[in-house]
């Protein structure tokens, strides 16, 4: 595979104003090396060449050579004649971290903050008693729906032509949630060693699911507000990857939209690389404010595999999602479904027929209560962490925080011993890095998100203390 190429004016822009401070060839070179360690500008990513980065940046040629040498030097750049000048790390790619993260259940001990997920809204238990009632009609079946309830799957059909997306129930393929939704997408469209492109970050998990199945994962870095299509477009063009999982509504961990003008573009890319997306619309339904919506992905490029779940609108302990296929692809997508299950249980299926019922109160309620939440861990933040940067998300569960010191891993370690577990910023990293982030999601009580922060401010300034404390005594580490 070629390798990645950032073009200078990209480049440019991720500086931002790094290059205005003095002096200018260590603003840049700083600059450059936190790109490079957070995984914002990923290992082995071609850099531009020093002519075309001075023309980018209006500086002069020697500030730029100083920046590439003072980065050689510092073991984050290789330059070889011919290949030019490539981004490595001190010590040679990071070993794949573990991705998977894992919900902590019933333990009480700790304020969990690795799960973006909110309780069960009111009136579950009422909707478990209705579906129970109506449950005897299914007893003397086998009970093995494999594609999902047709009752379920007219429902799901409805609300995407209700979002702009005209749909079958034919179409739709219930599954266990949103994860058993990529798995079966990736064993649709993927074999061994084929490539997926990947935002990175992304949900830890999918990242797992997808590494499992065989595939080589490529990943696109994404910034806080969403891809930029010209990113995505040439990683698209220089793979040619088989599938693409995206996360175009209010993306997990960074609460992005993607805008339906950038939709239409990256659905033009994708079609020119002959690649399918796999998109993960878990969040759809989580718009918060006047977030505003977006068409859905699959009116853009016709051949996409949608994923989705009553997880994040309802509850996750419902284990149900959906899949909605082309019908040229239904048959694929079951076959593949049935080599992995048999099919959904059909009492949560009907539960959900119920939840689905009561949709636009349910979820009014739950955005009204993330709404409140995700005030009270922004204020919060402001209060006790101010040199933490975040933007509001415009939906979705969590705040993508960016930290003033690459120290995602050592925050989260030093968390849970004040008894608050965090996802770091590497797990959500398909090729590492993203030490500068940390995810906080606002799915629990807002007096609960401030107790967390509370804690999270103690365990920030330990991890401070003890990596100052580290660079005293080896100043080389940077
Ligand atoms: C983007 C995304 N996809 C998939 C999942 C998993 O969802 P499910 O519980 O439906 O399997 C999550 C859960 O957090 C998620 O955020």
């Amino acid at each position: 595979m070629a390798a990645r190429h950032l073009p200078a004016t990209h480049l440019a822009a991720l500086l931002g104003s790094a290059a205005d401070s003095s002096p200018a060839y260590q603003a840049i070179a700083d600059g450059l090396r936190l790109l490079i360690a957070d995984g914002r500008i990923l290992y082995g990513t071609r850099l531009p060449s020093e002519r075309e980065l001075t023309a980018a940046l209006g500086v002069s040629r020697t500030t730029v050579a100083r920046s590439y040498a003072e980065l050689r030097d510092r073991g984050y750049l290789s330059s070889r004649r011919g290949s030019g000048s490539v981004a490595t790390l001190p010590g040679g790619p990071q070993p794949p971290t573990s991705n998977v993260l894992m919900p902590s259940g019933q333990d009480t001990s700790f304020i969990d903050l690795t799960c973006a997920a909110p309780a069960a809204p009111p009136g579950t238990a009422q909707a478990y008693a209705d579906a129970l009632d109506e449950l005897p009609a299914y007893l003397a079946g086998s009970g093995y729906y494999p594609t999902g309830l047709p009752v379920l799957r007219e429902a799901l059909a409805e609300r995407f032509a209700e979002r702009g997306l005209p749909t079958d129930p034919d179409q739709i393929i219930v599954t266990t949630g949103a994860l058993a939704g990529v798995a079966i997408a990736a064993r649709t469209l993927t074999g061994v060693a084929d490539r997926v492109l990947v935002e990175t970050p992304t949900y830890p998990n999918s990242i797992a699911a997808l590494r499992r199945s065989g595939a080589r994962l490529v990943g696109v870095p994404v910034e806080p507000s969403g891809p930029d299509p010209d990113v995505l477009d040439g990683a698209l063009r220089r793979t040619r990857a088989t599938a693409a999982l995206l996360i175009p509504d209010f993306h997990n961990p960074t609460g992005a939209l993607m805008p339906d003008h950038i939709r239409a573009r990256v659905a033009r890319s994708l079609q020119d690389a002959g690649t399918t997306a796999i998109v993960d619309e878990t969040m759809v339904e989580l718009g918060l404010g006047d977030a505003g919506h977006a068409a859905p992905m699959a009116t853009f490029a016709s051949n996409t595999l949608t994923v989705g779940t009553a997880s994040k609108s309802f509850w996750g302990g419902l284990r149900i999602g959906w899949l909605r296929a082309p019908h040229d692809r239904v048959g694929a997508v079951t076959e593949a479904r049935l080599s992995l299950d048999l099919g959904a249980p059909v009492l949560e299926q009907l539960v959900l027929v119920h939840l689905l019922r009561q949709r636009e109160a349910l979820l009014a309620a739950r955005r009204q209560q993330l709404t409140a939440s995700r005030a009270a861990l922004a204020a919060a933040l402001a209060d006790q962490l101010p040199d933490w940067r975040f933007a509001l998300p415009a939906g979705g569960l969590a705040l993508w925080c960016e930290l003033p010191e690459p120290l995602s891993s050592a925050l989260a370690a030093a968390a849970e011993r004040h008894g608050v577990l965090l996802a770091s910023g590497p797990r959500f990293s398909v090729e590492g890095g993203l030490e500068r982030f940390i995810r906080l999601p606002y799915t629990l009580e807002p007096d609960t998100l401030r107790e967390a922060v509370g804690a999270i401010a103690v365990a920030w300034s330990e991890a401070r203390r003890r990596r100052s404390a580290t660079s005293r005594r080896r100043p080389w580490v940077a």
